[in-house]
């Protein structure tokens, strides 16, 4: 006989063999939000009042079990009952409390799954505490309870970076108790009455099993590499490490003060920015009810740095490849190459000998173009010229099926008349990687004007499925990122012109947060492309533009970055250093144009950069090339090494307004005339030299 209690809107009862089994209902991923925290409760409270009640068990409806916190709820007034609270009453209720974890427990989640006296869960079952990734700690116990369970190294490693687990790993580590492939539920109810009458295994009142000083300091170390100064991941460590040495209930109480303080900070606000601008990005007009086609096999021309690294990214992804190269040498130069990057991940752990086998049967590279017949998508990665890429896709018409997709890896050239050369331009679509492409996150993927919304949406999915982020925008020259990058090393080079000096530009970005400054990108990167696009681009530049030829000087000097040990500047074993004979070009630069450097403080230099990109951003907005700012944001963040924790270029001006309202001003002026008010307003900023107006190039 089966009883059902609504003890909140989203947690209901049922009593089965005298166990009651409490169901968190909340989709889409079962957050544990106010309602479903005074549901817990509830139940608590019910179990423990019902003498007929011999057992308690918890499961999550649908497939998740309990995603975490409500990460809406945060910058809102707290909502009683709070987490801790809630599981306070389940842990030290005397019948057995049994987590039935059938899918996602993250954050809050786990830590409900922490507070029960033991956890069962499907193998496909996910355990973390990713809390750090939205700029805050557990705040819910988790950072006093796990260490109970696997020690303090391993819950400093866990917690600090935020990484989830399978289900076989939290198992072997003692976070599952045990995994269960048939009927979890029943399974559960079993394990619950098999309990009672047992004292409950409370988690948090086991022992924290001991740890030698050095694991924990090395944990730490190893976990704050990667932080870039952030706060939260520090905060963790020290937090984790008070359940060594504190009571439970003063552990808890100094995880929850630094919990909500970190709520409320800036970190935490532009994390949450992030997160939810990821899943804003993937919602793209138009592709409502739109199915993508299927795609198993994908060819890929061109096997240089770029190809073999989408490749790589392919064959990761499952997909049948198909490289194609111009010549039987090429071809074999081009296998080699990605096999050269399977065999380094071979090396580093991340792939077995087995993987790599199985990743090579999957592969095919080749100096028949017509092998591409078999392939559901072509991107071409060939060199980046029009007439190359326009040719290419011309002889690909009439060697792919009609139902393939041609994408093309363009960074700089116009999709759209390559498109337009084709006997279908309709199936042609932009999937703009960046270097590596087996690494790196973001994909731009181009809506050409003619890009037909299957093939869209094909895109999107098969980016998706390679693990990358895809990011929508229109056609312009550089697309967002590359577009809001050129504002970037324009104003960079303004700001060096004016006084400031290359390494005090890179410090101060460096401090905000960037984990390089663009000078020491561009030595990175090279800088001879730019030069030689510089050259090209140089008979139809306005003359009334503002350029700086430092760079040029630089190229002239022979200073082409860190490959030639010298750029911005010198390199000695790897390690940057000041160089005079950069000094000395720059002085004289200036001097050429009867400039007085003037001196920038750190504040002022990140002030101006954000500006500039911010206003790229805006015009990109403007001309519809980006459909939401928060997209803008993401490009960067994922493509270009802007601090995640800081939000994206858009999300500081929002908090700022200021280089927005002068982006929107400008598009006044622009439409109003030279006359007009706007105008006048900027031209008086512009005297004044607050730096704002000279990143709009
Ligand atoms: N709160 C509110 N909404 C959430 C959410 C959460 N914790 N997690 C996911 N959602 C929403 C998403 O915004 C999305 O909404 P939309 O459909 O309106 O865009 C929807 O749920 C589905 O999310 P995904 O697209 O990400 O779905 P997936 O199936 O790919 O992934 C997931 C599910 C693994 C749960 C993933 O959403 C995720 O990682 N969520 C965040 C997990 C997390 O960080 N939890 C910790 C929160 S902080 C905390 O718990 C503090 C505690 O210590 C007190």
């Amino acid at each position: 006989m089966t009883d059902t209690i609504a003890f909140s809107p989203t947690v209901r009862g049922a009593i089965r063999d005298g166990v009651l089994l409490v169901t968190i209902d909340n989709p889409p991923v079962n957050a544990s939000g106010a309602e479903v925290r005074a549901g817990l409760l509830a139940a608590a409270r019910h179990a423990a009042g019902e003498a007929a009640l011999r057992a308690v068990v918890i499961r999550g409806a649908g497939s998740a079990f309990v995603g975490g916190a409500d990460i809406r709820e945060f910058g809102k007034p707290a909502a009683e009952p709070a987490l801790p609270l809630v599981l306070a009453a389940l842990e030290d209720l005397e019948k057995p409390v049994v987590a039935a974890v059938n899918g996602v427990a993250l954050g809050g989640g786990c830590e409900i799954a922490l507070a029960c006296h033991l956890r069962l869960a499907v193998p496909g079952a996910r355990f973390g505490l990713p809390e750090v990734k939205l700029g805050i700690i557990p705040g819910a116990g988790g950072t006093q309870r796990l260490p109970r369970l696997v020690g303090i190294p391993t819950a400093v490693e866990m917690i600090a970076t935020g990484r989830i687990l399978g289900a076989a790993e939290a198992a072997a580590l003692g976070i599952a108790d045990r995994l269960v492939e048939g009927d979890l539920e029943a399974e559960a109810i079993r394990a619950a009455l098999d309990l009672v009458g047992r004292p409950p295994r409370r988690t948090g009142s086991l022992p924290v099993p001991p740890a030698a000083e050095d694991a924990v300091e090395a944990a730490a170390a190893k976990a704050l590499a990667r932080s870039r100064g952030q706060a939260a991941p520090a905060e963790a460590v020290r937090v984790v490490r008070l359940a060594g040495t504190l009571p439970l209930a003063d552990g808890m109480a100094e995880e929850r003060a630094t919990f909500v303080r970190l709520r409320d900070s800036a970190e935490a606000a532009a994390l949450r920015h992030v997160f939810f601008a990821e899943r804003a990005a993937a919602k793209v007009s138009g592709l409502e009810g739109v199915s993508p086609r299927k795609v198993e096999t994908i060819g890929v021309v061109g096997t240089g740095l770029m190809g073999s690294g989408i490749a790589v990214a392919a064959l990761d992804a499952g997909y049948r490849v198909i490289g194609v190269e111009q010549t039987a040498e090429a071809a074999a130069r081009g296998r080699e190459r990605i096999d050269g990057l399977l065999a380094r991940a071979v090396k580093s752990g991340r792939l077995d000998e087995a993987g790599r086998a199985d990743r090579l049967a999957r592969l095919d590279v080749t100096a028949e173009a017509g092998a591409l017949a078999a392939a559901d998508l072509v991107v071409e990665a060939v060199f980046d010229d029009l007439a190359v890429k326009t040719e290419l896709f011309v002889r690909l018409d009439g060697i792919v099926r009609p139902d393939c997709i041609l994408a093309t890896n363009t960074s700089y050239l116009d999709p759209d008349t390559i498109a337009a050369a084709t006997a279908h331009p309709e199936r042609v679509v932009g999937l703009h990687f960046f270097s590596p492409a087996n690494v790196m996150r973001l994909v731009e993927v181009v809506r050409c004007a003619r890009t037909a919304p299957d093939v869209l949406a094909t895109g999107l999915a098969v980016a998706r499925r390679l693990g990358k982020l895809p990011i929508v925008c229109g056609v312009c020259e550089g697309f967002i990122g590359n577009r809001v990058f050129s504002a970037y090393r324009r104003q960079a080079e303004f700001l060096v012109e004016d006084g400031a000096s290359p390494q005090a530009v890179d410090a101060a970005l460096e401090a905000w947060g960037f984990a390089m400054g663009p000078f020491a990108v561009f030595d990175m990167a090279g800088l001879e492309i730019a030069w030689a696009k510089r050259k090209r681009a140089a008979a139809t530049r306005d003359p009334r533009a503002r350029y700086v030829a430092i760079p040029d000087r630089l190229c002239e000097a022979g200073r082409f970055g860190q490959k030639t040990g010298r750029g911005w500047y010198s390199y000695r074993d790897g390690k940057r250093e000041v160089d005079p004979e950069t000094e000395a070009l720059i002085a004289a630069a200036r001097a050429e144009k009867g400039i007085v450097p003037r001196s920038f403080t750190a504040d002022e230099i990140v002030a101006t950069l954000l500006a500039a990109m911010a206003n790229e951003g805006a015009r990109l907005l403007e001309e519809g090339i980006a459909v939401r700012a928060s997209d803008i944001d993401l490009v960067m963040i994922n493509g270009y090494g802007f601090p995640a924790h800081k939000g994206g270029p858009m999300f500081q001006a929002d908090r700022t307004g200021l280089p927005v309202l002068l982006a929107r001003l400008e598009a006044m002026a622009a439409a109003d005339g030279p006359g007009s008010e706007p105008s006048r307003l900027l031209r008086e900023r512009a005297t004044r030299g607050d730096g704002f107006m000279d990143g709009n190039g």
